[in-house]
């Protein structure tokens, strides 16, 4: 499973990427705006920032809500790097965008997907990933995770080339319930990545180490 970061915050996609696993990055206009990135020329520039930190894909979404709208915008991030990916909402004007830009060998992320039907519509037109937010869906009482095992179904069943991107994990059990699943790819925020290091036994394992370690050299 690939480990994509949730994030615009330089600071933590340097640290993920300093970890060594980390595989791309998605972002949102709420995560820019998260850090005081705004006006289009900083949006732009920051995108490519991002691009000079990682070495795998970077989803940049478009803010137009109309196809061509998207597709004006989506061609000039493209454009800004070969790592941008253009991520389109899950919308009748977005699915139009998402065949639009597959047709052209351009690789988009639908976003905003909570329904198995969304993302059957989505790898029908092509995208290269879709993104079922499984944390929102757990807000409102509902089985994210549920969700990706019916996706990884219908794709597996028709062998579509879409890539589950499970998309608003919040914590270490997202992801590796995700791995469990199948999902092609995870994005989540840093502290969920590095909370996978964490259990108590290694902690104490390794503090015993270092005492024998130093009772036996002194
Ligand atoms: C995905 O691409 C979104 O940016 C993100 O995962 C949304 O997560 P949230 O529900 O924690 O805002």
């Amino acid at each position: 499973m690939k480990f994509f970061i949730d994030t615009a915050n330089l600071d933590q996609i340097r640290e993920a990427q300093a970890l060594g696993v980390l595989d791309g990055v998605t972002t949102n206009p709420s995560l820019m705006a998260k850090e005081g990135i705004t006006g289009k020329n900083n949006i732009l520039k920051h995108y490519v920032d991002i691009c000079n930190i990682v070495e795998g894909d970077v989803s940049a979404e478009v803010n137009a809500v109309d196809f061509e709208g998207m597709v004006k915008e989506g061609e000039e991030l493209a454009e800004l790097h070969e790592q941008i990916v253009v991520k389109l909402p899950m919308t009748q004007d977005g699915v139009k965008a998402a065949k639009y830009f597959s047709d052209r060998g351009i690789k988009t992320n639908v976003t905003l997907v909570f329904s198995a039907g969304q993302a059957l519509l989505a790898a029908k037109a092509g995208a290269t990933y879709v993104s079922p937010f499984i944390g929102r869906l757990d807000d409102i009482s509902t089985d994210g995770l549920n969700l990706i095992d019916e996706i990884r179904q219908i794709y597996d069943n028709y062998a579509f080339e879409t890539q589950i991107l499970a998309a608003s994990v919040r914590h270490t059990m997202h992801i590796v319930n995700c791995a469990k699943i199948g999902a092609d790819v995870m994005t989540g925020p840093l502290s969920a990545i590095t909370g996978l290091l964490k259990h108590p036994l290694t902690d104490s394992g390794l503090a015993q180490f270092i005492a024998d370690y130093e009772k036996g050299n002194k």
